[in-house]
């Protein structure tokens, strides 16, 4: 979802932007554009529709703009076709000012009318032309960048990351947020502007995050932050664990390859960061045994892939603490008037601490007095300055929009919570607990053993590639690991897949099994094997090609899959961890195989930073 950047500082700024952009093209996006203040003090545009190389070709790889100066933009359409003209930057009338945008300013029809009346035209559809001239407008009221953006701020609402050039005020670059990302960066005689992080950790680690209404004016090695009143404000930056490398391929050949290969690493630091021994220590994520003891119920709030972490969490959670848990859509959440409950602690969980929805859930959580906690990997992100508590999960950044390492340290975040809690509130024994947590550190080795057999996997995979549509079967935590292994699947090779309860399948999608149709059970749950036999079976005597992803040694499955998977045998309640693995390869290489753009699938966006 759009990407912003910003450069100034004594080098050539177009190539730093393109390869700024290049980090953030994870975000998703259909064109992109840059903004550079020439030697003259003229500000001049160039913007292409498609992947960011159209932009390096138009742009001569940046040569075609000179100067020290710059922003750039990758758009991802929502107001007006992606095209040449809706790309960012946009200019003001006389071009004397350009700004880019991420976020979406809601009532733009209004303002656009307004504007329209003050004699203002407009060559684009976009809200951002609307934004541009808004500031304009106000600089020209006003005569001072900082005014004329308190002024917009006041004026439009919706969300937005804002940066913006005047050519009155040569080597500044001036910004604003307001629910969208960023960060800015600062070294000695340069200052950076950024979406996220990785746009600018080959300069420095030290991120300053921008917060809520935050005007900032960026200067060669300076950045100044002011209040809507135009009062200087104190920050300090935050220091960010991440190196560059860690943003890079490393020799794999796609950025979702490399990050499934990264699991067990994930997997490990994000258990031994909370574990000492045989105890899990979670004060710095503000929960205290008393805390725990006062918690009734719990919701879970979340989207997409992280979503789905929550349902695994649900059944461990109820499972081990015996605390009643409900995982909702973090977009359903926020409008269904949710009734507001003192003992209710509300975990919201999300990769990039940034998504739209779930950040507004929290808000509406805390509004109605409840706790909340974020489960998040982004340092410092929106999401963890507004919950009340943060359990950091320990993933890195991820690049591929497909999420799958910060999924996999999502469940482990959620395991160490429903083993405190359960041991905080005597639901398991000594014995118990200290046998899942040896099994917790055991998970790393387990997920790398898979990955070192994915033969198989790819095996399958060609196998089947020419599917059109398949289903995924599982009861409990396997069905919720389904959910994520058929989203994979959509999200990437386009393969159209359903998840379903095992149990449900009867209750009308059976009706969509013929001849050959792709079924694949997880059965990894003891107590429901039989039961999940039974629904394959069902599929199978209706022409179903079954698969079938089991422990090792469930010889069971043999007499009735086509085909059988097998992973490390765990104990029950962990099993999403390692059927994950399988079911993200398979999607992988049927991506590849089809020849799709793997870690940039068509229309999506890794961080969804609007409605
Ligand atoms: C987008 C991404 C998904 C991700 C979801 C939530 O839809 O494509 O991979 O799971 O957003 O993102 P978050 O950053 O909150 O985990």
């Amino acid at each position: 979802m759009c990407g912003i950047v910003g450069y100034i500082g004594e080098k050539q700024a177009a190539p730093l932007l393109l390869e700024g952009l290049e980090k953030l093209e994870y975000r998703g996006y259909d064109s992109a554009g840059i903004a550079v203040e020439d030697n003259s003090g003229n500000i001049e545009i160039m913007r292409a529709k498609g992947r960011l190389s159209c932009l390096a070709e138009k742009t001569r790889c940046g040569k075609a703009l000179e100067g020290c100066c710059g922003i750039g933009h990758t758009r991802w359409a929502t107001h007006g076709e992606p095209s040449e003209c809706n790309a960012h930057p946009h200019f003001n009338d006389g071009q004397t000012i350009a700004a880019v945008h991420n976020g979406i300013i809601e009532n733009y029809t209004e303002l656009k009318k307004k504007l329209l009346k003050r004699g203002y035209s407009f060559y684009s559809e976009t809200d951002t032309e609307v934004a541009t001239k808004l500031v304009d407008y106000y600089y020209e009221k006003h005569g001072d960048p900082v005014k004329a953006i308190a002024n917009f701020t006041l004026r439009v609402k919706g969300s937005y990351a804002l940066a913006v050039l005047f050519k009155d005020y040569p080597k500044q670059i001036f910004a604003v947020r307001k629910d969208s990302p960023m960060i800015i960066g600062v070294t000695k005689k340069e200052a950076l502007l950024a979406s996220d992080v990785p746009a600018i950790l080959k300069y420095t680690k030290n991120v300053y995050f921008v917060e809520n209404s935050e005007i900032i004016c960026l200067e060669a090695g300076k950045a100044v932050f002011y209040n809507l009143d135009k009062e200087e404000l104190e920050k300090t930056p935050v220091k960010i664990n991440w190196n560059a490398e860690s943003a890079e391929k490393g020799g794999y050949e796609h950025f979702m390859l490399k990050e499934m290969h990264e699991q067990p690493k994930v997997v490990k630091d994000t258990v031994s960061y909370y574990t000492d021994g045989e105890k899990i220590n979670l004060n710095r994520s503000g929960l205290t045994g008393r805390t725990i003891k006062k918690i009734k119920n719990i919701t879970i709030v979340a989207c997409g892939s992280a979503y789905h972490a929550g349902v695994v969490a649900q059944y461990v959670i109820e499972k081990l603490a015996r605390i009643p848990v409900r995982v909702e859509l973090a977009s359903e959440f926020r409008y269904r008037e949710p009734v507001a409950d003192k003992n209710c602690l509300v975990i919201a969980i999300s990769q990039s601490g940034e998504t739209a929805d779930t950040l507004a859930a929290v808000r509406e959580a805390k509004k109605l007095g409840m706790k909340t906690l974020a489960i998040v990997n982004v340092v410092g992100s929106s999401l963890a300055r507004v919950a009340d508590g943060v359990m950091y999960t320990y993933a890195g950044p991820e690049i591929a929009v497909a999420t799958t390492k910060a999924y996999s340290a999502q469940l482990i975040a959620e395991y160490l919570l429903a083993l405190k809690f359960a041991k905080v509130r005597g639901t398991v024994s000594a014995e118990k607990y200290s046998a899942l947590l040896s099994e917790l550190n055991a998970l790393s080795g387990k997920i790398e053993s898979i990955l070192n057999n994915k033969a198989e996997i790819q095996r399958f995979a060609a196998e089947a590639a020419n599917k059109k549509t398949m289903f995924f079967i599982g009861r409990g935590v396997d069905y919720a690991a389904c959910i994520e292994g058929s989203l994979k699947l959509k999200e990437i090779s386009y393969i159209h897949s359903e998840a379903y309860a095992a149990g449900e399948l009867k209750h009308g999608t059976i009706s969509l099994i013929e001849d050959g149709t792709l079924v694949l059970g997880v059965l990894m749950q003891q107590e429901l094997l039989e039961k999940t036999l039974s629904n394959l079976v069902e599929t199978k005597s209706r022409g179903a090609y079954v698969a079938a992803l089991t422990y090792e040694g469930m010889n069971k499955a043999k007499e009735i899959a086509d085909v059988q998977l097998v992973v490390p045998q765990t104990y029950d309640v962990f099993a999403a961890s390692l059927a994950v693995i399988p079911l993200q390869l398979f999607a992988y290489y049927l991506s590849v195989l089809k020849g799709n753009d793997v870690d940039k699938p068509r229309n999506l966006a890794k961080s969804v930073t609007v409605e």
